[in-house]
């Protein structure tokens, strides 16, 4: 389908003023604050850099200068990490995040995406599962423009092979949609990362459909001294933003009213999957 007939079908809204976009040739404008979104069809990606807090948001800029440097490196240094220091079992965390994509229906959020080189296997495989899904939306999301660059190679082609899919720059803190867009709202590996997570659950609960459902993974404090000294140094760098317990995971998505919380611990990650009721 047309680029630009997909993108009709979505409801974007400034994430600053909450008043839908206006669309013409090459971007979205608010005719609120007059920042405007950019349509960049050769990827194709929409960018709402503009948009972004500035100044503001010292924690954000920290973490999205720090992604510029790990975008280099980022899949076997990521992998290292969830092996080594959180003691996780990737694929068990590959077959939930399978699981979510098979129990899916409709229109797809999957947001702090980053490079795509865990979600482009787990689409792959769907793919070949599932052809008559072409009709349904996905959205990968996130906030770095160089993870997403990367994105725009590995996992955007194959994401296109089974669901109409759009890449955007965004923040998960300020979505530019308006309520209830998405069936499901997907975040691996993000949590932890994204600065403000209590911000974070109350756009993925406004952006999901009544009994749409959440899944993603996170990760917490891990165990032992060099564990820790590693997580301390990464919170000081940037590229890790939370320091999470089983407790303020449940806590979080409970108060911001999420229903039937299935956690699964997965080494010192959580597997997680929550309902909009
Ligand atoms: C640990 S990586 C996870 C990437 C991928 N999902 C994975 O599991 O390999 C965290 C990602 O969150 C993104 N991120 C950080 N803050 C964000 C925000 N406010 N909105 C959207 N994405 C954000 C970072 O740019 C980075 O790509």
């Amino acid at each position: 389908m047309d680029f630009m007939k997909q993108v009709d079908n979505l409801n974007f809204q400034c994430p600053n003023c909450m008043i839908p976009l206006k669309k013409n040739d090459s971007s979205f404008v608010c005719r609120g604050c007059l920042k405007e979104a950019q349509i960049i069809r050769s990827v194709p990606r929409i960018d709402f850099g503009a948009f972004l807090m500035s100044e503001s948001d010292f924690d954000q800029e920290k973490n999205t200068l720090a992604y510029s440097f790990y975008s280099i490196l980022y899949g076997p240094l990521a992998l290292l990490n969830l092996i080594a220091v959180w003691r996780g079992s990737i694929g068990k965390q590959l077959v939930h995040y399978q699981n979510s994509l098979e129990l899916s229906k409709g229109d797809i959020l999957d947001t702090a995406i980053g490079d795509g080189s865990l979600s482009a296997l787990v689409y792959n495989k769907f793919r070949k599962k599932n052809e008559e899904n072409k009709n349904r939306f996905c959205i990968g999301l996130d906030i770095s423009p160089d993870m997403l660059r990367k994105a725009e190679v590995q996992f955007a082609p194959v994401v296109r092979k089974s669901l109409r899919f759009l890449l955007l720059r965004a923040d998960a803190k300020a979505l530019p949609f308006s309520d209830r867009c998405f069936n499901q709202v997907f975040c691996y590996g993000g949590l932890h990362s994204i600065p403000a997570p209590e911000k974070v659950l109350k756009e993925f609960f406004r952006a999901l459909r009544p009994g749409g459902f959440f899944a993603g993974s996170v990760l917490l404090t891990p165990r032992g001294w060099l564990g820790k000294k590693l997580a301390g140094k990464y919170l000081e760098w940037g590229t890790l933003s939370n320091d999470f317990s089983f407790g303020d995971v449940e806590k979080l998505f409970i108060s911001s009213g999420f229903t039937d919380l299935l956690l699964e611990k997965n080494g010192e990650t959580l597997l997680i999957r929550a309902k909009k009721p």
